[in-house]
């Protein structure tokens, strides 16, 4: 048999093998594939069926491209209706991933066997929708409640050995296929024919308590929630019509929309590194600090030798320090062993004071203090001591990556390689492309992402880059906001509120009023021209000293780690407001959250236009991973389409209107508000 499906009788067994690479996802090829195959088993009555896939997965679930066309028959329930109730055993072996669609499948088979290396789950909620063939219904039927109050509303996705712990396989076997043929069918009924699990209201709601703190402000997970415990009350039937009503429903939604957006574009990101380039296996890291440490301990994992170095031996000591508290924390947390943490330290990790017997190297990073001088000495001195062939990249946060590389022997070596703290668990890594790098070097630092796991993104210079250029004017707009009227724990509440992990103003406390200080103080911004200078935060760092939770203090009082609104703080916004004249009045929570993103997405705009950002996803992926905008908003700029581009264009006329020195039109977004464009159809130069 041809197509994505084939079905061998022999022996008076079907093997059936859904083969539509590279993940068997349920298209409808193979949905009609499934149907044939079916239709032949039973017309040459084999005594039973044995239903696997090709490669590595099982079947992957749906095909999420899909989800936005309305549903095409034959539709998955039914079939895995016909298999569940087909005259005789229908056996799943289940030879790799088995995620969505594909589990559902194999919940409605009579046994299922697992190979070792298989995974299961029904992770729907992580794509904005709920299991829409049976999931919610059959999966509590056959593991109970509470385990699939867990798998279901968390979408968590689990090995072998777990699965057949739950319940939720038979057996696991090297060889699922060939057992599958002999394998004897459990006595229990067919899992939809399983008696309803117990209610738990307890469960469920402590299920539901889990959701609103894990996922804050997603439907999906609820929805699942409430669907499996739906299961305890209804027949199987009418739990079916009421979970595909559901999965319906989402499927269109703004949030399965957003989530769907946000895993394209990361598959995308990822993708790059694919492009070849050079295999790195030695590197050197300058500064050994919080992110020199973290890098050099993430390059070692990977099994290169790394140099790291430091000006003095002072700093080398406290490089050695930060590196082995980084192995401390992973044993304690068992992703390795102490014998292993010891081993890689010593064979994989060097620590110099200068330069001077530096081992060569293929690649050099430098994380030292954020300084244009600084970083300029180090690449002085590392092209002195390295090889020609090393890549050279700097992990300045918003420093002119032009001008740091600016006289190195091979310039086209040269790159900004900006890692999100801690550097070793963050996946954004922004690539940034000086006016000289190669597309070779480009390529390796690609690749290099990949092993390491990141969502490479790839961006122009400018301040900032990317992430930091919109964080600096998102910041800008809130604290005009606390001039106009607003305070502190107000603005943080809302954004908190439109599902920012936290506030822009808790967000200072915990990584240090400092660095922002520092950041105002190099772009001259008190005496920037056309500028609109908002004096509060350089007083509380001035006058007060209050630099964050460092130390104890900062735009929040602190008690016990606990954070409170500062009187000291609001009087200090409210005297500088009325020094410049502006008579305060009140915001509501939307308007904060219309103007701090709104804000956002113009800097998008502008980043898009300059070519900084090679698209709009990018920037949202920046965002989300960075940043902790939320996923299921899909990142600022899949926020804005949604909402329309001419909308965005009025509220940032009327906003420009107001304060022109702070708001501006950026040409694409009108273009694109003009010509009916959103912004995934709109391309920079990156
Ligand atoms: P840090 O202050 O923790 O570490 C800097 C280290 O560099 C110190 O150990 C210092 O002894 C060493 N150092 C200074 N001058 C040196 C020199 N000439 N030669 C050798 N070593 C030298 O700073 P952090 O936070 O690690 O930042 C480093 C760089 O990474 C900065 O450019 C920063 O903007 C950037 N960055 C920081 C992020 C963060 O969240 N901390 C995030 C992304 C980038």
């Amino acid at each position: 048999m041809s197509g994505p499906v084939h079905c061998i009788v022999d022996d008076g067994i079907a093997l059936v093998t859904v083969d539509n690479p590279p993940v068997n996802v349920t298209s409808q090829a193979v949905r009609q594939g499934l149907v044939r195959a079916l239709d032949k088993a039973e017309a040459a009555g084999v005594a039973r069926v044995v239903l696997t896939g090709a490669g590595k997965t099982f079947i992957a679930g749906a095909d999420a491209r899909e989800f936005a066309a309305p549903p095409a028959a034959p539709h998955l329930p039914d079939i895995i209706r016909r298999i569940e109730d087909f005259p005789v055993p229908v056996v799943a072996a289940i030879n790799g991933t088995a995620l969505g669609g594909g589990l559902e499948v194999a919940l409605a088979c009579r046994a299922r066997i697992a190979a070792p290396a298989a995974t299961l789950g029904l992770p729907e909620v992580t794509l904005g929708v709920v299991p829409g063939a049976g999931g919610t219904q059959r999966l509590p039927r056959l593991i109970g409640l509470g385990p699939a109050l867990s798998l279901i509303g968390e979408g968590r996705v689990i090995g072998a050995g777990e699965a057949q712990g739950l319940g939720l396989v038979d057996t696991v076997a090297a060889d699922p296929v060939t057992l599958a043929r002999t394998f004897s069918i459990p006595s229990r009924p067919a899992t939809g024919a399983l008696p309803a699990p117990p209610p738990d209201p307890e469960a469920v709601e402590a299920a539901r308590k889990q959701a609103a703190r894990r996922s804050p402000g997603q439907i999906a997970p609820l929805k699942a929630i409430d669907l499996v415990d739906a299961s305890t009350r209804l027949p199987l039937d009418d739990g079916l019509v009421v979970e595909r009503e559901t999965f319906l429903a989402l499927k269109t939604s703004d949030q399965a929309a957003a989530l769907r957006h946000v895993f394209f574009a990361e598959r995308a990101a990822m993708a790059q590194g694919k492009g070849g380039g050079a295999e790195i296996s030695s590197a050197v890291v300058v500064g050994g600090g919080t992110m020199g440490a973290s890098i050099a301990y993430a390059l070692a994992g990977l099994g290169i030798s790394v140099a790291l170095v430091e000006s003095d031996a002072a700093g080398v000591e406290r490089a050695r320090a930060n590196v082995a508290r980084l192995y401390a924390d992973a044993v304690k947390r068992g992703k390795t062993t102490a014998e292993a943490a010891e081993a890689e330290q010593a064979t994989r990790l060097s620590f110099h004071e200068g330069y001077g017997v530096l081992p060569p190297a293929d690649f050099a990073i430098e994380a030292v203090f954020e300084d244009m001088e600084v970083k300029r000495q180090v690449f002085a001195a590392l092209d002195a001591a390295l090889p020609a062939r090393t890549i050279l990249a700097t992990n300045t946060s918003y420093l002119d990556v032009n001008r740091v590389g600016e006289g190195v022997r091979h310039p086209e070596r040269f790159l900004g390689l900006h890692f999100f703290s801690p550097a070793h668990v963050m996946k954004l890594l922004e690539v940034i492309r000086a006016r000289t790098t190669s597309a070779e070097t480009l390529a390796t630092a690609l690749r290099l992402a990949a092993r390491l796991k990141k969502i490479p993104i790839l961006a122009g210079v400018c301040d900032g880059f990317i992430g930091n250029r919109i964080l600096t004017r998102y910041r800008q707009t809130c604290d005009i906001m606390l001039m106009e009227g607003a305070l502190p724990a107000q603005v943080d509440t809302a954004l908190r509120g439109f599902g920012m992990a936290m506030g822009p103003y808790e967000v200072q406390d915990l990584s240090g009023l400092d660095i922002a200080y520092a950041n105002r103080k190099r772009l001259g911004w008190r005496t920037k021209e056309g500028f609109r200078y908002i004096p509060i935060a350089d007083r509380i760092v001035e006058e007060t000293g209050r630099l964050g939770r460092k130390t104890g203090a900062g735009w929040y009082d602190y008690d016990g780690g606990k954070a409170s609104p500062s009187t000291l703080i609001d009087r200090i916004v409210v005297e500088e407001a009325a020094r410049a004249g502006i008579t305060r009045r009140t915001f509501s929570d939307d308007e904060i959250v219309t103007r701090a993103i709104s804000s956002m997405i113009e800097e998008g705009f502008r980043i898009l236009e300059e070519g900084i950002a090679a698209r709009a996803a990018d920037i949202d992926l920046v965002m989300i991973h960075g940043y902790a905008f939320p996923r299921w908003r899909g990142g600022p700029m899949h926020y804005a389409g949604r909402i329309g581009l001419p909308e965005i264009l009025r509220r940032i006329e009327a906003f420009a209107a107001e304060d022109p020195l702070s708001w501006g039109i950026p040409e694409l977004l009108r273009h694109a508000a003009r010509e009916g464009l959103g912004p995934d159809d709109l391309k920079g130069q990156a």
